[in-house]
């Protein structure tokens, strides 16, 4: 049989058409296992969201909670919004419900680490003080003068583009509002614990690539860059896991 115009007008060959060209397309395509990894969950090329969540419960775990009480110790911010920029499976923002009473925005570019971190916020029993934020760090989606608190780790190494990222962060801060945003265990472990978590990343490898690294006088030029004059940096004594800025946004009358 030839395919004359006149067949061609037929609806039911154009559908018989389709449907092989579907079929051989999908014979060709590979296998979901090998299939490349969604352009979200490139955002952190060396773990998928489920390897990141076995890593954070297993050597991170006690990391959190030191975190959420230096928060608290630091800035006395207990109520209000905080917003866990990068916050992959969520420990962060568990965390910090569990110490204060801020609602939490759990912001990730990931669907499957939200997907992960909606699972253990309903674990904690702690489905709408903290609610997970599908978004990518350049455009946050959440409104100017938003959060009182807005914490981040680990996350900074795959920012594209960080003056972006930390004018977004300045943009969704209230005035008075502070950012503390990095990587690290924080300044509350006690030596011994930190040295367990060192060993163990030492010995696997575990953490950004080398190469994502920002030293601190990029991360200074960088948040001079954002519109942010007056910062702190600090590294955590014992931690292969970069340092942390630390940022208030002036309060309105305060601003040059
Ligand atoms: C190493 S994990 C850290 C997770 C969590 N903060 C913690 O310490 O347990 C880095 C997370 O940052 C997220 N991320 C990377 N780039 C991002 C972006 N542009 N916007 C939002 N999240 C991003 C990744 O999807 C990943 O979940």
């Amino acid at each position: 049989m030839t395919l004359t115009p006149r067949l061609l007008d037929r609806p039911a060959l154009w559908a018989l058409l389709a449907a092989l060209v579907a079929l051989s397309a999908a014979a060709c395509s590979p296998s979901p296992e090998k299939a490349a990894p969604p352009a979200a969950a490139m955002a952190n090329p060396k773990y998928t969201a489920a390897q990141f969540d076995e890593i954070a419960r297993r050597v991170f775990a006690p990391i959190y909670p030191y975190l959420a009480e230096q928060m608290k110790q630091d800035y006395g911010i207990t109520s209000g919004i905080a917003v866990d920029a990068g916050s992959g499976p969520a420990y962060w923002a568990i965390a910090l419900a569990q110490t204060t009473d801020l609602e939490i925005r759990a912001l990730d570019i990931d669907p499957e680490a939200l997907a992960i971190a909606d699972r253990n916020i309903a674990a904690a029993g702690l489905q709408g003080r903290v609610r997970t934020v599908l978004g990518d760090i350049h455009k946050i989606p959440l409104p100017d003068n938003f959060a009182d608190l807005v914490v981040s780790r680990g996350s900074l190494p795959f920012w594209k583009d960080k003056v972006q990222a930390f004018r977004e962060i300045q943009r969704i801060l209230k005035p008075g509002g502070v950012a503390y945003i990095g990587g690290g265990l924080g300044s509350l472990m006690p030596a011994s614990e930190r040295a367990l978590i060192k060993e163990t990343m030492e010995k696997e490898q575990i953490g950004a690539p080398k190469e994502l690294e920002t030293t601190f006088a990029q991360l200074g030029g960088i948040l001079r860059q954002a519109g942010i004059p007056v910062f702190k940096l600090s590294h955590d004594e014992g931690c292969l896991c970069g340092g942390w800025a630390e940022f208030r946004k002036p309060a309105a009358k305060d601003r040059p």
